[in-house]
């Protein structure tokens, strides 16, 4: 038995509930006065003002004597919150970077309370199992036909690039692997081959904002017979745009190509009965990548990268005594190290078992359904507004749009000047059009009101 003493700071254990629950309170107060000192979706003031107040906050950083834990959460949580670009607030739309669902982060607690870490069943029992059903239900998602679908929970998209790329050059068992993709491509793709030492991928222009097949045929039949993997997007970062996957599943085929989808953006359209037809096709993928803590309103991280098969995990098996020994796999303990290539990892998949659970499928769709809805109706009041141009009808939730005739350097002026006034976080994207500023729209309660105040920040900041 710990000493009391000891047992009151640790947020686990029976005692753990009993000391988080008064820190709790503190800390959803402080941000309750976070959030109003900010006053808007960013602090305003821009870097300077920020580094001052919180460096005037976090002083002394490393003191030799602690105040405890409720004047250390009250104040650096304020201050944090004070000082957030905040992705609930309506006006805070650049990147994707969701507003967390609550029963989300509400699980996430539990988590860091118990701490299990994936890498060992005997560190993560319960958690293992959750993580390998939830993993199975979200794959047959994407793979509605099997074999025998599986995903691996991975940090983000990024991640998720890397195994595929990783998987595609071990399964080439040597052979030089050859990478073909669009320049919409997210710039992973190009850091993955680098880090795992392959050639920088041939990358084919994109000048409609998603890959052209014809390009796709010429580029894959010059790469034969040498094994290439094909990385399409469903979704792409700057305008939302999904590339023809049935017309480049079929080139793959043809040419005998590997083809991996960055759905990382767009895969949650699954759970959609009207948007999901949009990725008809991906299940054709051999690996396909897709986040919940993009239009799956989960906290960082919350990445997966599903395959149709789980046999094809296996090149990640890895064996480390202490963790999975022979003698205890044979026994029966789980392994679970080649499920990732992290070592300690975080039990994100209980917030995203407790969001499935909480909302079920419909749910989730739902929201997606509200915020591509959003992106239409903030795309109708951008082209009724003679003084703005709209880029293109939005496919997901990101709208592009700037003052018509405005220049790049002016639309990069216009956006840093929302963010030092604190009044507005748009995105920016560069098109063979020009530059836009981009709105990545995330938030299910946004209201026509706010999309309109949004348009009316950006006319009134136009001038100079
Ligand atoms: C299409 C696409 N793929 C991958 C990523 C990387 O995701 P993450 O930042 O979660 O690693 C992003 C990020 O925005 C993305 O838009």
């Amino acid at each position: 038995m710990p000493a009391s003493g000891t047992a009151r700071l640790l947020a686990g254990g029976s005692e753990g509930p009993g000391a988080l629950r008064p820190m709790l309170d503190t800390v959803l107060d402080a941000l309750t006065h976070g959030a109003a000192d900010r006053g808007g979706p960013i602090p305003a003031g821009g870097p300077g003002a920020v580094a001052h107040r919180t460096h005037g906050a976090a002083r002394p950083s490393l003191p030799d004597h602690g105040e405890g834990p409720h004047p250390a959460l009250r104040t650096l949580v304020t201050a944090l919150t004070a000082g957030a670009a905040d992705p609930a607030d309506p006006h805070c739309a650049a990147h994707l970077h969701c507003p967390p669902l609550a029963v989300a982060a509400a699980a996430d607690l539990a988590v860091s309370a118990l701490n299990p870490s994936l890498d060992s069943w005997d560190q993560a029992p319960a958690a293992a199992e959750l993580e390998a059903l939830t993993c199975r239900a979200l794959a047959e998602l994407v793979y509605p036909h099997g074999p025998a679908p599986d995903a691996l929970v991975t940090t983000g998209g990024t991640e998720s690039n890397q195994l595929a790329l990783l998987l595609a050059r071990e399964a080439a068992q040597g052979a030089p692997l050859r990478i073909v993709c669009g320049a919409n491509a997210h710039h992973s793709v190009h850091r993955a081959a680098w880090l795992l030492g392959l050639r920088p991928p041939h990358t084919l222009p994109t000048p409609t904002g998603v890959l052209d097949p014809a390009r796709v045929h010429d580029a894959l039949t010059a790469q034969l017979p040498r094994p290439t993997l094909l990385v399409a997007t469903a979704g792409t970062t700057d305008t939302g745009a999904i590339d023809p996957l049935p017309h480049l599943a079929d080139l793959c085929d043809g040419h005998g190509a590997t083809l991996h989808i960055d759905a990382a953006y767009g895969g949650p359209l699954l759970f959609s009965d009207t948007l999901n037809k949009r990725l008809d096709g991906l299940d054709r993928a051999h690996t396909v990548a897709l986040d919940l803590h993009k239009l799956g309103w989960q906290p960082a991280a919350a990445g997966l990268l599903a395959v149709p098969d789980t046999t094809a995990l296996a090149l990640l098996g890895h064996r480390a005594d202490y963790l999975n020994a022979h003698d205890d796999t044979d026994a029966g303990l789980p392994d679970l190290l080649g499920r990732s290539l992290r070592t300690t990892r975080r039990a994100d998949i209980l917030k995203i078992a407790v969001t499935l659970r909480a909302l079920g499928r419909h749910g989730l769709g739902d929201l997606v359904d509200q915020v591509c809805a959003h992106a239409h109706a903030l795309a109708d009041l951008v082209q009724a507004r003679p003084a703005l141009e709209l880029y293109a009808r939005p496919t997901l939730s990101t709208v592009l749009f700037r003052p018509k005739g405005a220049g790049p350097g002016a639309v990069a002026a216009l956006r840093r000047g929302l963010l030092h006034r604190g009044t507005a976080v748009l995105g920016r994207a560069a098109t063979p059009e020009g530059l836009w500023l981009k709105a990545t729209l995330l938030n299910p309660h946004i209201q026509p009101g706010d999309l309109r105040g949004l348009l009316d920040l950006v006319e009134g900041t136009t001038t100079p």
